[in-house]
């Protein structure tokens, strides 16, 4: 019998993955850069992730710089057929660890060949362009240069499918003037609204949309609603917030990050809550 993550899949690009996925970010260093402290423990967590039924992995060779993407090699390599990494390119990282936009032709491209060699790959399945006109929060301004860019790596074969992180209503919208999106990944959680109207409409169009930060990232989502209704159905308060996450639109694909086994599998279990109309009622109104 197919598992519950498979039987509620969405199409990304040419495939159809599980409602859950995995982030991969976590599993560098502090900071998300350099090796993890743990290097066994994180190769466990890949391998557990895949074993479990997960097919979508999120990635960067920005993540370390390069060293999640080798992890994820070392960890899977040869890949399963159906496992969908999908990566993102638009950043470089400093020597201190910041985070810089790297939007140029050469910088595009290679970010995609670094992509292609730290994961072992010839084609990689989808490549988000990652926004950086304010690497907070998307920013109106056109994405017209390096989404061209982009695409013309695509027309190449390097590039299967393209998505977009970061990014407004409108700059969507232009994108898709230039080339065929097949999923956005923007900020978005219980409590962190801005892109309700975005989520809708790209559901209409059968593009995923998938949330960073799902369980509020480097500053974990507290609500004692939240904690409320977890308790009420028996689950931890992340485990609420993805279920509220999954019964938000049928376009919203998890990413969940965790470098710990025990999270993994209290995240994977997320897939079989059933939240009950006023349970997602409470969970709708914590955000203001
Ligand atoms: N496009 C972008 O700009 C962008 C930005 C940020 C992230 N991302 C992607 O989105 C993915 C998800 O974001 P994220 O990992 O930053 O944030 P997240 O999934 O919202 O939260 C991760 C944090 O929650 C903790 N956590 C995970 N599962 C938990 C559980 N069941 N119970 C308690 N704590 C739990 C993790 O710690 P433990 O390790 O201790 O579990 C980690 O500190 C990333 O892995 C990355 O692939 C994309």
């Amino acid at each position: 019998m197919p598992s519950p993550l498979s039987t509620r899949a969405f199409p990304l690009g040419s495939r159809r993955v599980g409602r859950i996925g995995y982030g991969a970010m976590q599993l560098a260093g502090p900071g998300v850069f350099g090796p993890p402290k743990d290097r066994d423990a994180a190769l466990a967590v890949l391998r557990e992730a895949v074993a479990s039924g997960v097919n979508h992995i999120d990635t960067s060779d920005f993540y370390g710089p390069h060293v999640t993407n080798q992890l994820i090699r070392a960890a899977l390599a040869p890949y399963p057929d159906d496992l969908v990494i999908v990566t993102k390119i638009g950043a470089r990282r400093g020597a201190d660890a910041s985070w810089l936009p790297a939007f140029s032709p050469e910088a595009l491209t290679q970010a995609v060949h670094d992509n292609l060699r730290n994961l072992g790959l010839d084609v990689l399945e989808v490549v988000n362009l990652r926004i950086m006109l304010d690497p907070h929060g998307p920013a109106e301004g056109s994405i017209e240069a390096p989404l061209s860019t982009l695409a013309g790596l695509q027309q190449q074969g390097l590039v299967r499918h393209i998505g977009l992180s970061n990014v407004t209503a409108k700059q969507v919208a232009e994108a898709r003037r230039i080339c065929e999106i097949v999923c956005v990944q923007n900020h978005y959680n219980l409590a962190h609204r801005g892109d309700d109207a975005l989520i809708d409409a790209l559901a209409g169009d059968g593009i995923a949309y998938v949330p960073f930060f799902p369980l509020g990232g480097f500053t974990p989502l507290q609500s004692s609603a939240l904690s409320d209704v977890a308790q009420r159905l028996g689950v931890t308060p992340m485990q609420a917030a993805l279920a509220w996450l999954l019964h938000r639109a049928p376009n919203i694909l998890l990413i969940p990050g965790t470098a710990s086994l025990a999270h993994l599998r209290e995240n994977l279990a997320a897939g079989d809550i059933e939240l009950p109309a006023d349970a997602q009622q409470t969970l709708d109104g914590i955000a203001p």
